[in-house]
């Protein structure tokens, strides 16, 4: 890491001076280079949850919180959600360029040669209760993957690294599909390569062998948004895991399969499903103040799932985009006065102008619409979560790529301010 930056922050401790520098990025708040702190003052930093610690160096996406803006490698995610696909916004985390016409082709024929599953993988779904909660199969599933593929294991092999990477990606929205399936009883549906990522996807999930599938070409590209929009979202809690997992020099599947694991969380990915459950929970419009008057209650742990974001503070970029999908998938499918929609379209309206929400800077964040789109298109709340996955699973291994590429790199191991017992003697059993 290069340091051209001059500024220095002075930190003094009982009479003592110790000069710390502060590095620049290209853009955003700048950063106290705190690495040489502990060798020369014996202090560690605290600072849990990471409010104010940048945990790495990155280029991959950048949040500018106050403006609401969302960039993949540069570009505004509200430009690519309409020009771009998803395959291609892949490419660009990736590789850090839009790719040009030939290299799309290229990047596009690979993932499809690799979206089946190993037959063998199948007898691990079987191995499921039928009530699985998808994300324990898709996470189960994913982690299995670490035994299939030998040969593309070795992480400081960058060809291998590729061809994972490929891989999961390829395989992610079969492995999506199949948990879906296999809930329904319904047969697996093998994929066809002949469709696009987010048409074969909506294939896998809703097609059966009885019938021939008609693919809507609105429903399609509002699937291939919400992909756009979920794929990466900087040093998230679960790209962090990724990468702490990543750090250990740990197998490519099973870092992704911890990635999976922490973004289940209601905090985190698994705040769509926990959004729609909300909006059902209230059920009418007359119901909402109790909801809102209890999102307030500090006694009361109830939030407003889909409201609010760590970074964002203005408004959610992603939310604007996808209420605009929103909006066409529910006109499209004529379902614009269901229930479960008019109490999310009235909580909006309620909580935008509440001076509660006003106030902490609440806004209905990526969640609040995208499970209203996926319950539109008929998938149950518990897919919402399993489908961000599918999306994340480019970002994760952007930033997975991106360590590993990173001559510095070093295991990820935070230090901690211990308040525990100090040294006891030991009591034998029979004496406490
Ligand atoms: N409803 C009611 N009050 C809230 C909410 C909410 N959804 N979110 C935050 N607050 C209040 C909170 O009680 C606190 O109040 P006070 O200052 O009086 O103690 C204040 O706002 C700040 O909250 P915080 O927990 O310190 O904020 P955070 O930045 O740590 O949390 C968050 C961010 C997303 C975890 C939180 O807003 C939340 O739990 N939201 C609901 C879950 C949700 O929708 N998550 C999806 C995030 S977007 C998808 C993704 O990128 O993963």
């Amino acid at each position: 890491m290069q340091n051209n930056n001059k500024k220095k922050v002075l930190l003094e401790i009982n009479n003592n001076k110790f000069d710390l520098p502060i590095i620049s990025g290209s853009t955003g708040p700048e950063v106290i280079d705190i690495r040489t702190l502990y060798k020369i003052s014996n202090l560690f930093t605290f600072d849990p949850g990471f409010t104010s610690t940048a945990s790495c160096e990155s280029s991959i996406t950048f949040i500018d919180g106050d403006k609401g803006k969302l960039l993949y490698r540069g570009f505004d995610i509200a430009e690519l959600a309409i020009k771009s696909n998803f395959l291609e916004v892949c490419y660009l985390l990736l590789y850090g360029n839009l790719p040009k016409k030939d290299q799309l082709f290229d990047f596009t024929q690979r993932v499809t040669r690799h979206t089946m599953l190993h037959e063998q993988m199948i007898y691990f779904f079987r191995g499921f209760r039928r009530d699985a909660h998808p994300m324990a199969i898709i996470c189960g599933v994913q982690g299995a993957m670490s035994s299939f593929y030998h040969d593309s294991l070795d992480i400081n092999d960058p060809w291998q690294r590729e061809v994972a990477s490929i891989r999961m990606i390829a395989k992610l929205p079969t492995i999506v599909a199949y948990a879906y399936k296999y809930s329904t009883g319904q047969p697996f549906v093998y994929p066809n390569n002949s469709l696009d990522y987010a048409e074969n996807f909506l294939h896998m999930c809703f097609s059966v062998p009885a019938e021939k599938y008609k693919s809507n070409p609105v429903l399609n590209k509002a699937m291939d948004r919400i992909f756009i929009l979920h794929a990466d979202h900087e040093q998230n809690a679960s790209t962090s895991t990724v990468r702490l997992a990543g750090s250990s020099g740990a197998n490519p599947f099973a870092c992704i399969a911890a990635g999976i694991a922490c973004l289940w969380g209601p905090a985190h990915g698994g705040a769509n499903e926990a959004c729609l459950d909300m909006l059902k929970e209230i059920g009418s419009i007359d119901r909402i103040p109790e909801f809102i008057s209890r999102a307030k209650d500090k006694n009361d742990p109830f939030r407003l799932m889909g409201f609010g974001h760590r970074v964002y503070k203005n408004f959610d970029p992603r939310a604007k985009v996808m209420k605009e999908s929103a909006d066409e998938v529910l006109n499209l499918l004529g379902i614009n006065n269901n229930k479960t929609l008019q109490v999310a379209k009235e909580l909006e309206k309620i909580a935008l102008e509440d001076d509660y929400f006003i106030e902490k800077k609440l806004y209905p964040n990526v969640d609040f619409y995208s499970g209203i789109i996926l319950e539109a298109m008929g998938f149950p709340t518990s897919m919402f979560t399993p489908i961000f996955a599918l999306a994340r699973t480019v970002g994760w291994i952007s930033h997975w790529i991106e360590m590993h590429s990173d001559p510095e790199k070093k295991i990820g191991r935070p230090r901690q301010l211990y308040t525990g017992s100090l040294e006891k003697k030991f009591i034998n059993i029979k004496d406490r």
